[in-house]
């Protein structure tokens, strides 16, 4: 690996980061596959459709299939050199069929499952979240345990996600913002291109083998109150703010939870 081009499968393409993940692959000059569920008959997502259309105007070459379909998939990775998956939460525990199949194809250099958030061996989380944390390090034992070359990407918080659920930047005028706890505790905020730009690099950096990957550039590190000095700056105006204390946000984070599909799986396998 290194300069040259490499042939890279995506899993969760279509999805909200798996769409900077084919661009950022493209634009490399990856040969390009984007793995997708076959649309319905009756398929009224026009916006999928139209995604579809436009990956392969750029030269990605689209796989439909269903992860249960083993055989198929270990054909396809036989093909490629380097998977990157970006499956939906629910879906993460999906990823051990694309680890098994991995396995018995015995020829992928690199694989980066879906993570892109905290460095889960390290932290813990809040209850609701910490079931999505336990899955991500159940991936990352059953890929180490697979014997498969893989980088663990910590992509922190993505930008415009986050700065979209702080301040509502969309949203007709509003005179009023909600700050966590006292707003001054800080995050690494990284845009989606940089955080797909970096995940691509590292996925034919030989030094990234077997590693983890954290991305938290120094200038980068912000709290929700930076956000929003930028953010009054910008529209010229102070907004008012309405803090939830932090006591309140541990209390409800106890009632919440977050939907994973954990059923019928078996990281023992590996
Ligand atoms: N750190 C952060 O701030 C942050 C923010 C957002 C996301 N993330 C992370 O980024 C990763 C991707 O999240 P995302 O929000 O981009 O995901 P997403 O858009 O919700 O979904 C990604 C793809 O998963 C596939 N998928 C959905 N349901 C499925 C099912 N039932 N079975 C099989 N495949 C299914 C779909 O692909 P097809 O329909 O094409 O098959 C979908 O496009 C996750 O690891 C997430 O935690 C991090």
């Amino acid at each position: 690996m290194g300069s040259e081009r490499s042939k890279i499968l995506i899993f969760g393409a279509t999805g909200y980061l798996g769409k900077y993940m084919v661009k950022a692959s493209v634009s490399i000059g990856h040969f390009t596959y984007a793995y997708t569920r076959p649309l319905k008959p009756n398929n009224k997502d026009n916006s999928k459709l139209e995604l579809l259309n436009e990956f392969q105007s750029m030269g990605v070459c689209i796989i439909q299939g269903e992860l249960d379909e083993h055989e198929n998939l270990v054909s396809l990775l036989r093909k490629v050199d380097i998977v990157i998956s970006t499956l939906a939460v629910p879906q993460y525990l999906e990823q051990l069929k694309i680890i098994r199949a991995m396995k018995d194809a015995g020829t992928i250099k690199r694989f980066i499952p879906s993570e892109f958030g905290n460095e889960v061996d390290k932290v813990k989380a809040l209850p609701p979240l910490e079931v999505v944390f336990s899955n991500k390090r159940m991936i990352r034992r059953a890929t180490e345990a697979a014997g498969i070359p893989y980088t663990f990407v910590s992509a922190n918080s993505l930008a415009a996600y986050f700065v979209n659920y702080f301040l509502h930047p969309n949203e007709k005028k509003r005179d009023e913002v909600i700050v966590y706890g006292d707003g001054k505790a800080k995050a690494v905020l990284n845009y989606e291109d940089d955080v797909a730009t970096y995940t691509l690099k590292a996925a034919t950096d030989a030094t990234a083998a077997n590693r983890v990957v954290v991305i938290r550039p120094p200038d980068n590190i912000v709290s929700q109150l930076d956000t929003i000095c930028a953010w009054e700056k910008k529209i010229g105006q102070t907004l008012k703010k309405i803090h939830v204390p932090e006591e309140e946000i541990i209390k409800l984070s106890q009632s919440k939870s977050i939907m994973v599909n954990n059923m019928n799986y078996f990281a023992n396998d590996f």
